[in-house]
């Protein structure tokens, strides 16, 4: 039995001014119909071989109904856990385990990102049932993206020795967002992956390793889980016993500490199974500019646009007449009350601005 856990807890800064606080990227239709986080909840509908329960949505308080609702648009029935506050990735998954294993049993957890888009379900499905035969022994189980730039806003995961015939290594070394010079020297080396984010472990396996590696994270949401109530489909913890849980994100807080200089004794095996399945995590608006279907000139437009000599560039309105002239990889976003406009070599920096916004209010 699968239990997919789906975090969604991020606010998507770097896609402002379309992500906001109150409404974050994952909510939001930015390559079709559904919104990313229920294009994650389908895509693993119909998993051959392998019998999945309904799904868990770990997400803030504030966006329940929401939530709720794009659940119900596609007719899934799951249960979603709230957070009165977000604590990153490390106590969300420890939260989804308690409530895993509240039912008796102990699944193997396939946690998902609600913000990355995957062009080959088909694929997807077939490297997590290979990933959950190997988590069902134990091991706490990654997908690995061939790197083809040295990006430094995600993980690097260096194999190790081969673990089977499908591709599947041990993990040698976990490195979370290294800078640019560590990451161009990974790109070169060969023998890295990039951390897609996705984990297949069993609900047991992450408690024990989060208790070796954090054991204060530990006993903080073991609190909220035990002072929490449930109300038809939400789990509520206890907001004071979560409030005081340290943040983490799974990725510092276990992943660099399963081997390498970090490695902290009587951890699971990490095993990392190659992914090629159109990932992408539209992380920024470089990304998304890189997934949809862009015209002769690689323009994608959105909305009331006119381009004019411009090419690789990204433009979208949400009303008004957007008119881009003589531009070569630019981003333009019209939104009622703000507008972008970024040079995509430098979508990255978009974070800066909402921090400014943020701190002068
Ligand atoms: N429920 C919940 N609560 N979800 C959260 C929280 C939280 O407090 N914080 C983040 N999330 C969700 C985000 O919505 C996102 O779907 C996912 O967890 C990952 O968080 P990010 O903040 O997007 O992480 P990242 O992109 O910086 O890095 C991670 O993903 C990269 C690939 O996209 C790491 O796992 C990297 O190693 C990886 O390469
Ligand atoms: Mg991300």
């Amino acid at each position: 039995l699968i239990q997919p856990v789906v975090l969604s807890g991020g606010s998507g800064t770097r896609l402002w001014p379309l992500s906001r606080e109150k409404y974050p990227k994952q909510l939001l239709s930015l390559t079709g119909e559904d919104s990313l986080l229920q294009a994650t909840l389908r895509r693993f509908e119909g998993v051959a071989g392998i019998d999945s329960a309904p799904p868990m949505v770990v997400c803030n308080e504030e966006y329940r109904f929401v939530v709720a609702e794009q659940l119900r648009l596609i007719g899934k029935q799951g249960s979603i856990v709230l957070e009165p506050v977000g604590r990153n990735t490390a106590p969300a998954l420890t939260l989804a385990a308690l409530a895993a294993q509240s039912g008796g049993g102990d699944p193997v957890l396939l946690v998902m990102p609600a913000d990355h888009v995957v062009a080959q379900p088909a694929v997807f499905q077939e490297s997590v049932c290979h990933a959950a035969r190997l988590a069902q022994d134990g091991a706490i189980v990654t997908f690995g993206i061939t790197p083809d730039r040295p990006e430094t806003g995600y993980g690097y995961i260096q194999t190790g020795a081969s673990v089977d015939e499908g591709g599947a290594c041990f993990i040698a070394r976990f490195v979370e967002k290294p800078d640019l010079r560590t990451a161009e020297g990974y790109v070169q080396a060969g023998d890295y992956f990039w951390n897609s984010g996705l984990f297949v472990l069993r609900a047991s396996v992450w408690l024990k390793a989060l208790a070796l590696c954090r054991p204060d994270i530990l006993t903080a949401c073991a609190a909220a889980w035990k002072n929490g109530e449930s109300d038809l489909s939400f789990l509520r913890v206890g907001a004071e016993a979560f409030a005081a849980c340290p943040g983490d994100s799974i990725d510092y807080a276990v992943m660099e500490r399963l081997a390498g200089a970090q490695a902290v004794a009587g951890l699971p095996p990490g095993v990392v199974v190659p992914l090629s399945a159109g990932w992408s995590d539209v992380g920024s608006w470089d990304a998304l500019w890189q997934i949809l279907p862009k015209d002769g000139d690689g323009n994608v437009a959105q909305g009331p646009t006119l381009m004019q000599d411009s090419s690789n560039t990204l433009a979208l309105s949400s009303g008004r007449l957007l008119a881009c002239v003589g531009l070569q990889g630019m981003v333009v976003v019209e939104t009622p009350d703000a507008v972008l406009v970024v040079d995509q070599r430098h979508t990255q920096s978009v974070k800066k601005i909402v921090d400014r916004l943020k701190r002068d209010g």
